[in-house]
């Protein structure tokens, strides 16, 4: 983790020497030392009861509810309204400020995938307004702009959406109604405009988002849909003051740390850190870095290339 706390001090660093607070959508992304895991990374029809069928016997065949003509049926488009200032891939300018700092936090995502299964991600951060959101909505966006990659971005903020607002949408019917065990799984999803991009928002409004999340019926909901997706992102709390992170990371196969760069205080970031697990830990991104921090984002990377190389000799 040692690029992790290289990151916290950088920010910490950065936070010291701020004149002002930071709003330029720009980042630096670190990812961490990839561990390895032995979960599989792609399921089949998961939640479909097992058969056990004899050797040489004729295989019955069922027909998955949870298949791509399933989805695409049942999940309605919606006239989304994103939001044009902090949608960064929604706005037609794919030379747009924060958009190559999310190309290269999607590629170090790929890099992460050679080592480890990774397809469900959480994004979290220490405290509340870090960006998490933004970060959530963003990566989902770039990954989808891949041909052919679909991608599911599910906001399980409970206790505070705002991604259906950032996407200009509707907040239900969604994750909340779906933990309650009153909708099922593509009744709550929902598309745009952007081809391949599906979204569950967090649903109605609920007093119990604890107990919800903590349930088991996201892990089911994850397990019944994630063969159709490429990448399935999720927004969270802010892990420091709520225990819903560290519980909704039990269901995913990584965490990504935002931290805000003149803005989260170092002992919260390994606050935070310390609520997971090394090996779910795939990387930290360092948003709001200003115009000036540029040259941070580029030291950082040389950092990193000249460790690879000291390393290697
Ligand atoms: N890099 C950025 N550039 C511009 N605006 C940003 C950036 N990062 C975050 N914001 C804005 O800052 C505000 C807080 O960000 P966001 O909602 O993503 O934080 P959060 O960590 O999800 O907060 P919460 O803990 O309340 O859920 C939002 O209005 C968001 O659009
Ligand atoms: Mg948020």
């Amino acid at each position: 983790m040692s690029r992790i706390h290289e990151a916290l001090k950088k920010a910490e660093e950065e936070r010291a020497a701020s004149q002002g607070g930071p709003s330029q959508p720009s980042f630096a992304a670190a990812a961490a030392e990839p561990p390895m895991t032995a979960a599989a990374e792609e399921s089949t029809a998961a939640g479909m009861p097992a058969v056990g069928v004899p050797l040489g016997s004729a295989m019955p065949s069922f027909a998955s509810p949870f298949s791509l003509d399933a989805l695409l049926a049942r999940c309605p488009q919606l006239p989304w309204t994103p939001d044009q200032k902090t949608m960064l891939f929604f706005n037609g300018d794919d030379n747009g400020r924060g958009i190559e700092e999310f190309r290269t936090l999607r590629s170090r995502l790929y890099h992460a995938r050679e080592k480890m299964a990774l397809k469900k991600i959480l994004v979290t951060s220490a405290l509340p307004k870090e960006g998490k959101s933004f970060t959530a909505a963003n990566l989902a966006q770039v990954l989808v702009r891949q041909h052919g990659r679909r991608v599911l971005l599910i906001d399980a903020d409970l206790r505070g959406p705002r991604l259906h607002m950032m996407l200009g949408t509707t907040s239900s019917p969604g994750l909340a109604d779906y933990l309650q065990g009153g909708s099922d799984e593509f009744s709550i999803m929902q598309r745009g405009p952007m081809e391949n991009l599906f979204f569950i928002p967090s649903g109605q409004e609920i007093s119990d988002p604890a107990e919800l999340v903590a349930n088991g019926r996201l892990k089911f909901l994850l397990q019944r849909v994630e063969a159709l997706f490429d990448w399935i992102i999720i927004d969270s709390p802010p892990a420091v003051p709520v225990s819903d992170a560290s519980v909704l990371a039990k269901a995913c196969d990584g965490v990504l740390m935002v931290v805000r760069s003149n803005a989260t205080p170092v002992d919260m970031a390994r606050r935070a850190r310390q609520e997971f697990p090394d090996q779910v830990l795939v990387g930290v991104v360092l948003n709001g870095t200003d115009s000036e921090a540029m040259s941070y984002t580029r030291y950082y990377y040389d950092a990193q290339q000249k460790n690879v190389t000291e390393s290697k000799s």
